[in-house]
């Protein structure tokens, strides 16, 4: 593993890399600093399965840990592509967490609805940062290839919202219904974790690290508290034309 200039940890596989993460989220869950229950917020998709099934056998006790979701696809729960579904095969099952302590999106709601329930739930439950903002201690998040994170793509008018979690109805990357944290919630947790890996992340890797667009939405993540864990692959490819 190598350190780079920029908040970016290099390791020199992707398993590597989701040993790395996997580590990181328990040393943030389990640090002094944390709060006396933790909100952990979980990323879909692919990238995060082998982190989750680490982490099962970093953490031992459980019990003061809330797993949200960072985003989720508007499909029943049992969906192949659900973000749920992810998170109860690779680390509810296997660390035999107990079912109230993961907070699935209710998306049997239309998503206006759901996105709004899960945010009051959020808002609710976590304690409010400086700003007022629900604070996550640890928000775990993938890197798509365009640069979004979570379910914020770019130049979406969700980059601006200022609730707790947002609606999307035309996602690029279906399915094209889902709903995100917003920006500032994401923003406001101690620390974010962003797992990335494989030269098709390359391009978007070196957006994320560029100057703020929101053409590139992970560019738009606070620099402070947040760490970027890749692979050689997607850190060191060549830039394709
Ligand atoms: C989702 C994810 C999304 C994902 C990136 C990377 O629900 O689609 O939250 O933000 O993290 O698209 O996806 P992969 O890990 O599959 O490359």
């Amino acid at each position: 593993m190598r350190a780079s200039s920029h908040r970016v940890l290099v390791a020199d596989t992707p398993d590597e890399a989701a040993a790395l993460a996997a580590k990181m989220i328990a040393r943030e869950l389990t640090s002094p600093r944390a709060s006396t229950t933790r909100h952990l917020a979980l990323a879909g998709g692919t990238t995060p399965r082998q982190s989750y099934r680490l982490l099962t056998h970093l953490i031992d006790d459980w019990r003061t840990i809330e797993l949200w979701l960072g985003d989720e696809r508007m499909v029943p729960p049992d969906a192949a592509d659900a973000n749920a579904r992810l998170v109860r095969e690779s680390l509810l099952e296997p660390a035999a967490i107990a079912a109230d302590h993961f907070h699935p999106v209710p998306t049997h709601l239309p998503v206006a609805a759901a996105a709004a329930a899960y945010g009051d739930e959020i808002a609710a439950t976590l304690a409010p940062d400086p700003c007022g903002l629900p604070r996550f201690d640890v928000v775990m998040l993938g890197l798509g290839e365009d640069a979004h994170v979570a379910s914020l793509f770019p130049a979406a008018s969700t980059l601006t919202a200022g609730d707790v979690c947002v609606p999307v109805v035309d996602a690029p990357k279906p399915p094209p219904q889902r709903i995100s944290l917003s920006l500032p919630v994401i923003n406001a947790a101690r620390c974010r974790i962003v797992l990335a890996t494989g030269t098709a992340k390359a391009r978007a890797l070196t957006a994320a690290l560029g100057e703020p667009t929101p053409t590139a939405p992970a560019s738009l993540l606070r620099r402070d508290g947040t760490v970027f864990v890749v692979d050689a692959a997607a850190r060191d490819a060549p830039e394709r034309d």
